[in-house]
């Protein structure tokens, strides 16, 4: 049984991106520059802004943090996302979700240029992704195929089980795996399906993308199955300083001794998601000049 370390293949790519933006840097005189906007107090999701801006710093790309209280307009944070827009030093654009309940998500990450979604949640930069086009690729999914390529995980007539189907995983991730360079047979299951538990047995990979601790039990998957751990669920816990621990969405002990391959958690796929960011903030940078980003190295 393999485990799937994100956390090790993400040190890699981050090394790895690291140098391109200083090749970046020496070309064109700055650095990829990259904004965070950060609204209210969730302590999620101020933590995944703290861990973004560190990598910024690791990275040698430029970080722009802007924070607003909860009580913000729709009108005001839609403002400055326009600033952020025309902003020259700025190529990466990330809102962090979720939103308080009277800001339109949609509205948000639809004034973002396409060219600067970084997130790749752009309507446009879906689109792309849905019809194989060249875009901005969202980070969670691409993180996941980063990691069935670098352990080797063939995805070509397999048939996958996305359990979840936000706009965010579930959805882009569908839409990665049906192109023609992947070849999967996919399955998308939600709070709606109707026995879960047969879709997932009937799935050679399987992606949990729940948002709930155990989900995904050991009866539910079949031998030898890849197994892809999405979920980052707060459990209190008080043997730690924090007061919780992270659990994924898929019994990870019982798993083990059934699957060939599992994603920890922490570890797996959460650290992709912040590499993938910066690699497409590099990325974004590159478009941005005019610059085919393979001069600086294989992408
Ligand atoms: N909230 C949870 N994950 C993400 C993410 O990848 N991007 C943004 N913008 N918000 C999130």
């Amino acid at each position: 049984m393999l485990v799937l370390s994100g956390k090790d293949l993400s040190e890699k790519i981050k090394a790895e991106t690291a140098l391109k933006c200083s090749l970046f840097e020496k070309k064109f005189s700055r650095k990829p520059g990259r904004a965070v906007v950060l609204v209210g107090d969730n302590p999620a999701s101020q933590t995944y802004v703290k861990s973004k801006k560190k990598a910024c710093e690791e990275l040698g790309i430029a970080h722009l943090d802007v924070e607003f209280k909860s009580d913000i307009t729709q009108n005001q944070l839609l403002d400055c996302v326009h600033e952020l827009n025309e902003n020259p030093m700025v190529d990466g654009i990330l809102v962090q979700m979720p939103l308080p309940s009277h800001i339109d998500e949609l509205a948000v990450t639809q004034t973002i240029s396409p060219d600067k979604d970084v997130d790749g949640f752009h309507p446009q930069n879906i689109g792309k992704l849905l019809l194989g086009q060249k875009g901005l690729v969202a980070c969670t999914p691409k993180g996941i195929l980063r990691i069935l390529d670098h352990y080797n995980i063939e995805t070509s007539g397999k048939d996958v089980c996305i359990v979840g189907r936000s706009n965010i995983v579930g959805k882009p991730m569908a839409a990665l795996l049906m192109q023609k360079d992947r070849n999967a047979t996919v399955t998308v299951c939600h709070s709606k399906t109707k026995d879960l538990a047969s879709y997932v047995k009937r799935a050679d990979i399987v992606i949990a993308a729940v948002g709930r601790v155990n989900a995904i039990t050991e009866d539910m998957v079949k031998d030898g199955a890849v197994v892809i751990d999405v979920g980052i669920n707060r459990v209190p816990d008080e043997s730690k300083k924090s007061g919780f621990a992270l659990k994924g969405d898929v019994d990870f002990d019982a798993l083990c001794k059934k699957v060939s391959a599992i994603t920890p958690v922490p570890g797996g796929v959460g650290p992709m998601t912040i590499c993938m960011l910066m690699e497409n903030t590099f990325l974004a940078a590159c478009y941005r000049e005019g610059a085919d980003p393979s001069i600086f190295g294989e992408v």
